[in-house]
């Protein structure tokens, strides 16, 4: 079992997850979005809800069965999701912004499918930024605990720690997605937690192993 010892670390915590990939329409039958599986998020709300905390889940589309006993809110884009964070965030202890959310958007949603056009072997679409969750719930004056995630292929922990700055958060958990068997859909996960002070590299775990170390580490110093 997965589980620590001291299991209940969490409990009179309300723990606001973000999970999987978001979608952003093209139009009714089309999307832009990025890989995620969602499995690293599930297992975070699954470890947070047996250490005994209320969980919100705010989970873009996937194919994984949710936890018992959480708070499981879907949704399909980063402004859906946002609005969803919003509406919970003033109630929330422990932020952990694990989706991959898309970084931009479709500046026009087309009404109907967009035909192939025969003559045109280029297509151009316009993309707009899509807003920051994490890097505007960083910004609140009362903001909870918050943790990210960093995908990065290179430079990971450089990159990483600047978005601990940037974004104005606790902690980061920065991935390598450039290995196999980390990381996207893998059900194995090698990270490094950074905080303001510290630098942790962890080893490869299962993604429930270290859902239970992430959440160890942060309770340490909430
Ligand atoms: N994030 C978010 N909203 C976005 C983009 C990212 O909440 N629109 C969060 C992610 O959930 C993650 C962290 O910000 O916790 C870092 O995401 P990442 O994609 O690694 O970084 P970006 O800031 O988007 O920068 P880039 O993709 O250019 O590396
Ligand atoms: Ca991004």
């Amino acid at each position: 079992d997965d589980k620590p010892a001291d299991a209940l670390f969490l409990q009179s915590k309300h723990v606001v997850i973000t999970a999987g990939p978001t979608e952003e329409l093209i139009d009714p039958v089309r999307f832009i979005s990025n890989k995620s599986s969602g499995k690293m998020g599930y297992a975070l709300a699954e470890a947070a809800s047996k250490m005994g905390a209320k969980v919100t889940l705010i989970s873009g589309p996937v194919n994984i069965e949710a936890p018992k006993n959480i708070q499981l809110v879907k949704v399909q884009s980063a402004k859906q999701m946002l609005q969803q964070v919003m509406n919970i965030i003033n109630e929330c202890d422990i932020f952990i912004s694990c989706a991959a959310v898309a970084d931009y958007a479709c500046s026009q949603v087309s009404e109907h499918k967009l035909k192939k056009q025969n003559d045109q072997p280029i297509l151009t679409l316009e993309l707009i930024k899509n807003p920051d969750i994490l890097a505007t719930v960083g910004k609140l004056p009362s903001k909870p605990f918050c943790v990210g995630f960093a995908a990065e292929t290179q430079n990971v922990e450089q990159y990483a720690r600047t978005k601990l700055v940037q974004k104005n958060i606790d902690w980061i958990v920065a991935n390598d997605v450039s290995k196999e068997g980390i990381g996207f859909n893998s059900d194995d996960n090698q990270v490094t937690l950074i905080s303001h002070d510290k630098t942790m590299k962890l080893k490869k775990m299962t993604k429930q192993k270290l859902a239970y170390t992430i959440l160890e580490t942060v309770c340490a110093v909430n």
